[in-house]
């Protein structure tokens, strides 16, 4: 059945410091699909949000002199500020201290209780009273002593609430089996099953005593349930399940809509393991896919703020635009595998691609257009297409089919690099026509016509294609095109017909070229830690 209902998410993120580049990335490439999916006629929902509760959290505040609350509400505005910049086109933006969410999973605990899917048991670990915290075995080591202070750990147990994991693992695996595309790459699957249910999966403890910023157990005083429970619930809270207006929850959570979660390698497992299971408890239906996406690292490792080593995407929005941004991570960074951030890969990828193969292509053509029919898109005569012109609209209409194929396998960098070698064809096109030669004789008029008649349609489809990544020049593209805002349809770009007689105007660079040299000196310089900065 195809679904034509499309709900995708993003992880909702820790509002514990400013995002970088990495976090940037995720919602970035979550944008892409959500708006490729509405080009293609399709009804989305796309959810992003922040995960505010937790003992970090607590903490951070407390070392600022604010309240959680105050706090969060801070680090918020920065996250909405950022998304706005980066142009992500969500519908919701849910925070965890929300009333409507903080409703929902006391929901959802009650009826964990009331049909025996919790139980109240012990925790018992090894406790630093300094620190506040539990340590397991191996972290505390054979000194028995707090990995984060050093003073000696105590064997302490305290009351909790525990998810019965036991009741659902076979179903889990008879899930995996029936859908083995649930979890993206596949690979993710096999690390699932071999690391963490195979050895056996202990129940999962669900609440907590030891701080007090989370949702509440109504049934239990003193207990706040455990932040990933509470975390994972936003993916439904937001469309309302578990309270008055659930309509959102019915249309993008009913079996006729495809649900994708889009989420980090370092967190497949509470997504792929423990959320499909608190769903089954609900008796709802499980998502159809988990896409794990790899880490954006820098030469030395992943990119986080305790490594240092974080790059911020503010500046370089600023200073090359959203697209380039929004263009670079989906084509550099392949949607899937971890990828490298190199100030030589962005230039490089920015000239190659938007400055030269694609900004030419609209150059040179509107150009040509400008010198031989003042501007307006000439005939088409299909009687007088040779190999050339067949070959490229062939080249077009295959690239459809597999931009669409593979937007729907969420192999996103590679339907966007199938984009661009239908590109790289139009400029070869360009050479191997030679519509200067054309145009200096009289017998291949109509030759010179089909041959810019076609570059437009090309141009169209072309930008409409890229038109989810692109969201800042796509409409200035088709501006120069001439084309009115009813007709920058879809429908209208993949059937490549003919756009004789449209005014084209020829405007200003799309993508101007990069100075090499001096723009990878700039996000050098942005990359440099305010250490390396002093010691500079
Ligand atoms: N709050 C949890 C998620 C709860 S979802 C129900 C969390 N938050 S997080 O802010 O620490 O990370 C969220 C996501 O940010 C990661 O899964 C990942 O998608 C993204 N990234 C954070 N750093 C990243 C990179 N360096 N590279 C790519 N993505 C990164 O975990």
């Amino acid at each position: 059945m195809e679904k034509k209902k499309f709900y995708v998410t993003t992880p909702i993120y820790y509002p514990s410091a400013k995002p970088h580049l990495g976090h940037a990335y995720c919602s970035t490439l979550a944008d892409v699909v959500a708006r490729g999916k509405r080009l293609r006629g399709y009804e989305v929902y796309f959810l992003t949000g922040l995960d505010e509760h937790g003992e970090k959290i607590q903490e951070n505040a407390a070392a600022k002199g604010v309240s959680p609350q105050e706090f969060v509400d801070g680090v918020a505005e920065i996250f909405l500020k950022l998304w706005k910049a980066l142009r992500l086109s969500n519908d919701d933006f849910i925070r965890t201290t929300q009333e409507r969410h903080v409703k929902t999973v006391q929901a959802i605990f009650h009826k964990f209780i009331e049909d025996g899917d919790v139980y109240l048991g012990s925790y018992k670990g090894w406790y630093c009273v300094h620190e506040e915290s539990y340590w397991t075995e191996t972290q505390v080591g054979p000194e028995h002593l707090c990995p984060d202070c050093g003073r000696p750990v105590e064997q302490k147990s305290e009351e909790a609430y525990f998810f019965n994991c036991g009741k659902y693992v076979d179903s889990l695996l008879k899930y995996y089996d029936a859908n083995p595309k649930f979890i993206t790459p596949v690979g993710r699957k096999t690390e699932m099953i071999n690391n963490f249910i195979k050895p056996g999966l202990n129940d999962l403890c669900v609440t907590r005593t030891t701080f007090d910023w989370g949702v509440p157990v109504l049934e239990k005083e003193g207990h706040v349930v455990y932040v990933w429970l509470d975390a994972l619930t936003n993916y439904i809270s937001a469309l309302g399940y578990g309270q008055e207006d659930h309509s959102l929850f019915d249309k993008f959570w009913g079996e006729d809509s495809e649900i994708v979660h889009i989420v980090g390698a370092d967190i497949t497992r509470f997504h792929t393991i423990y959320w499909p299971m608190f769903l089954e408890a609900l008796g709802l239906r499980k998502p159809d896919r988990v896409f794990v996406h790899g880490l954006l690292m820098m030469k030395d490792g992943k990119m986080s703020k305790s490594k240092g080593n974080v790059v911020y995407v503010e500046p370089l929005i600023e200073r090359y635009g959203v697209d380039a941004v929004r263009y670079f991570l989906t084509r550099e960074i392949v949607f899937g595998m971890d990828g490298t951030f190199t100030p030589e890969q962005f230039v490089e990828r920015i000239n190659n691609d938007l400055a030269n193969d694609f900004g030419n292509l609209l150059n040179r053509t509107l150009g040509m257009l400008g010198k031989y029919y003042g501007g307006t898109v000439s005939a088409r005569y299909e009687e007088a297409y040779d190999a050339l012109d067949k070959e490229l609209l062939n080249k077009a209409k295959a690239t459809v089919k597999e931009y669409e194929i593979l937007n729907d396998d969420l192999k996103v960098t590679e339907s966007y690099a199938a984009v661009m070698d239908l590109v790289s064809s139009a400029n070869k096109y360009i050479q191997d026509k030679a519509p200067w030669a054309l145009a200096k004789d009289e017998t291949k008029k109509k030759e010179l016509s089909n041959a810019m008649n076609i570059l437009c349609s090309i141009i169209f489809l072309a930008g409409t294609l890229l038109s989810p990544v692109l969201v800042d020049k796509a409409p200035e593209l088709f501006d120069q095109l001439g084309l009115k805002e009813e007709e920058r349809t879809y429908e209208k770009a993949i059937s490549l017909e003919s756009l004789e007689g449209t005014l084209t105007h020829k405007g200003n660079l799309l993508f101007p070229r990069l100075e090499t040299e001096k723009e990878i000196a700039f996000i050098k310089d942005l990359m440099a830690g305010p250490k390396e900065k002093a010691a500079a």
